[in-house]
């Protein structure tokens, strides 16, 4: 069959690299993808907002089913429009996708089906924002209802930076309408896990676990990121916890579904925090996590595009996952100053001494696009770069991912082969795969 992948990351190269690897798949296209991406697929040049642009690709290339990574696409609708085209797609519908693009009506779904998670309250107008604030104590966290590209939360630590967030959030726009509503929630503690499950509309089926780590540096330290490294499985979790999970949160929300005419069919990414009292919802997402799925997927031995199908045609309960007992680790390598502002159209040496069964997933990549034998505008001494040289094009660049019979073993793989690739500026975490406790 012809898959068509929306998407241009390290994600989308990963789901690639597994479709590639089925024998129902004869040819995977990607919209846009990467130059990594273009190893397994031929990558075309659509946006993956490009509804329109995406539509008329599948039609025109007689793409059997589309799988759609990232949320902006699917919050827009691209899988109600892509199903009225006559193309089988992979990803929550519109109406299903508010479960990621509006925190109020996650928040909602939770509360009503009593599913463990934070106490919250809406807000819609400021000055009534100001005058709760501190509501539930300090820290204060503070939600942008809608999507603000993985930044919209803020935690404020006392009264003044609250009031600061609030007037920048509702009075400023930093997040424009996005945060038009904001939602409350009482602070949690604990330890974060990431567990994403394919979903139906008659079964909900976890993935193995993974954890991600978001702060930009070290030790937890600095900015929110999108994800600067994974592994899998996770550590932290045992078979109470995993029966936990399934008895308070993954069977009440498949019924919660059901009840409410939630048809969903994809993947359901849930974002837990594992505190004293039980396992509680953090937030859902409605695509695979990024970086979760390089670590994930590079352990699945299962045929993900037979996995992909039997979702779209509700035949999930006849599926059972099978995965390696190799552990994964995958490091990001990002832009310096990643995720602030950062340069891009670096240089990257070294993808070519990876060891063979090291998996270098590439996110924010392109093939220099320049004349043979034109100097470098990234190095000072003007090295002589090919058009098949591949550049930096974004904030995470590569995800170094490799396999190991244990954590430890997965983990020296992923560094010695991090310390290979090098581009201007490159910086990455250096405790990917240890257990914090922060
Ligand atoms: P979210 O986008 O909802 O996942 O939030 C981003 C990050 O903010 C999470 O990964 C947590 O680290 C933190 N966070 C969100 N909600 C809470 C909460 N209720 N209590 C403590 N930390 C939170
Ligand atoms: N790694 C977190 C996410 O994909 O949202």
């Amino acid at each position: 069959m012809n898959v068509l992948v929306v998407g241009g990351g390290g994600r989308e190269h990963a789901i690639c690299w597994k479709l590639a690897q089925s024998d129902k798949v004869d040819k995977i296209y990607c919209a846009p993808g990467n130059a990594g991406i273009s190893a397994v697929a031929e990558c075309v040049a659509i946006g993956a907002e490009d509804i329109d642009g995406i539509c008329a690709f599948a039609k025109d290339n007689a793409i059997d089913l589309a799988v759609i990574g990232p949320e902006v696409p699917l919050a827009m609708g691209i899988v109600d429009q892509l199903e009225a085209v006559g193309v089988k797609t992979f990803g929550p519908n519109k109406k299903c996708s508010q479960l990621e693009a509006s925190k109020s009506f996650t928040k909602d779904f939770l509360a009503r089906h009593d599913i463990p998670t934070a106490g919250y309250k809406e807000f819609t107008d400021k000055d009534e924002l100001l005058d709760a604030v501190g509501i539930f104590g300090y820290p204060m966290v503070l939600k942008a209802d809608g999507l603000a590209a993985g930044k919209g939360v803020v935690i404020a630590e006392n009264e003044a930076d609250a009031k600061q967030a609030i007037e920048e959030m509702m009075g400023d726009k930093v997040f424009g309408h996005a945060a038009d509503k904001i939602v409350v929630e009482e602070f949690l503690t604990g330890v974060e896990a990431s567990m994403l499950c394919f979903v139906d509309e008659h079964t909900i089926l976890p993935m193995e676990s993974a954890q991600d780590y978001k702060r930009a540096f070290d030790d937890d330290k600095g900015p929110n990121t999108g994800g600067m490294g994974t592994y899998s499985p996770s550590l932290l979790f045992d078979a109470k916890i995993e029966s936990e999970i399934r008895e308070q949160i993954l069977e009440p929300t498949l019924a919660g579904f059901q009840k409410d005419g939630l048809d969903f069919k994809g993947v359901l990414f849930i974002g837990l925090m594992l505190s004293d009292d039980g396992p509680k919802v953090i937030e859902f997402n409605n695509r695979f996590g990024d970086p979760e799925t390089q670590s994930v997927l590079a352990r699945l031995d299962s045929d993900l595009a037979e996995v992909f199908l039997a979702v779209t045609e509700n035949r999930l309960a006849d599926i059972e996952l099978k995965w390696k007992d190799d552990k994964a680790v995958c490091v990001v390598l990002a832009s310096g100053g990643y995720p602030g502002s950062y340069e891009k159209g670096k240089l990257i040496t070294g993808l070519g001494d990876v060891d063979p069964d090291v998996i270098v997933f590439h996110a924010g990549t392109k093939f220099a696009d320049m004349p043979e034998g034109s100097k470098c505008a990234a190095c000072e001494d003007g090295c002589e770069m090919k058009q098949s040289a591949i550049v930096t094009s974004g904030g995470r660049v590569l995800g170094v991912t490799a396999l190991g019979a244990t954590h430890d073993e997965a983990r020296a793989k992923a560094y010695a082969n991090a310390e290979k690739i090098s581009f201007d500026g490159v910086q990455y975490r250096k405790d990917i795969g240890l257990i914090h406790r922060w």
